[in-house]
């Protein structure tokens, strides 16, 4: 089984975890988009959704289910998203595809953090993968220079910007023994949106595509 060929049997395997005829919350990535396209199967069972990236936007509204704004509603039966590492407290480092901050925005208001993600996210520590940061872009330098205080190496995500018009930076280097305490320690810099580290929002329920199939892990 190849890596995408996981990705997809998770994707669909979520599909288990979305109440019908509620508004659902869904995140971004190559294994959401799976997981969208496994939507299309129920789209006339999805009332709407709230997305977290304008790309997941459109191609939820390119196969029918009406996409509407987190503003809208007062919570989310579920939300659906992948995760670049994942520990065994299902806490988690997200925003590879630089969607962190509308990704934990949207997870805060819903019931349930369903996590798709294939085998290779699965961690010890984390902190192999570098974490994003999502700063203003005129506190960048000054971030960079807070976050190398704190034992990381910052690297501007060049050429990126944000669906919110801000920058990222990728903290190389760090490990993670306490996500909780560097999640919050990192959101009190100025000019920090927010950073990719999902620990007091961590997930409820991962599923985990192996080789030997999806594997169900309940927090
Ligand atoms: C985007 C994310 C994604 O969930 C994460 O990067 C995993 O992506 P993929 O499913 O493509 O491996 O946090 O900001």
């Amino acid at each position: 089984m190849t890596q995408d060929e996981m990705k997809k049997a998770v994707g669909w395997a979520a599909l288990e975890y979305v109440p019908r005829n509620s508004v659902i919350g869904v995140g971004t990535g190559s294994t959401v988009n799976h997981f969208i396209d496994a939507l299309a199967s129920i789209k006339d069972e999805i009332k709407a959704a709230v997305s977290s990236s304008e790309a997941s936007s459109e191609r939820l509204k390119a196969i029918g289910i009406p996409v509407i704004s987190l503003n809208e509603v007062e919570s989310l039966s579920v939300y659906v998203d992948g995760a670049d590492e994942v520990n065994s407290q299902m806490e988690m480092i997200k925003g590879g595809g630089a969607a962190l901050t509308r990704e934990k925005i949207v997870a805060a208001v819903a019931d349930k953090f369903v996590c798709i993600a294939d085998a290779s996210k699965q961690v010890e520590v984390m902190g192999q993968f570098p974490l994003p940061v999502e700063v203003i872009p005129m506190a960048r330098e000054y971030v960079a220079r807070e976050l190398k205080k704190l034992g990381g190496t910052p690297i501007h995500r060049d050429g990126t910007i944000t669906d919110n018009g801000n920058h990222i930076l990728d903290v190389h280097e760090l490990k993670i023994t306490d996500a909780k305490g560097l999640e919050s320690r990192i959101n009190s810099i100025v000019g920090v949106v927010t950073n990719g580290l999902f620990a007091h929002r961590a997930a409820n329920t991962l599923l985990l595509a192996t080789k030997d199939g999806v594997k169900k892990i309940e927090a």
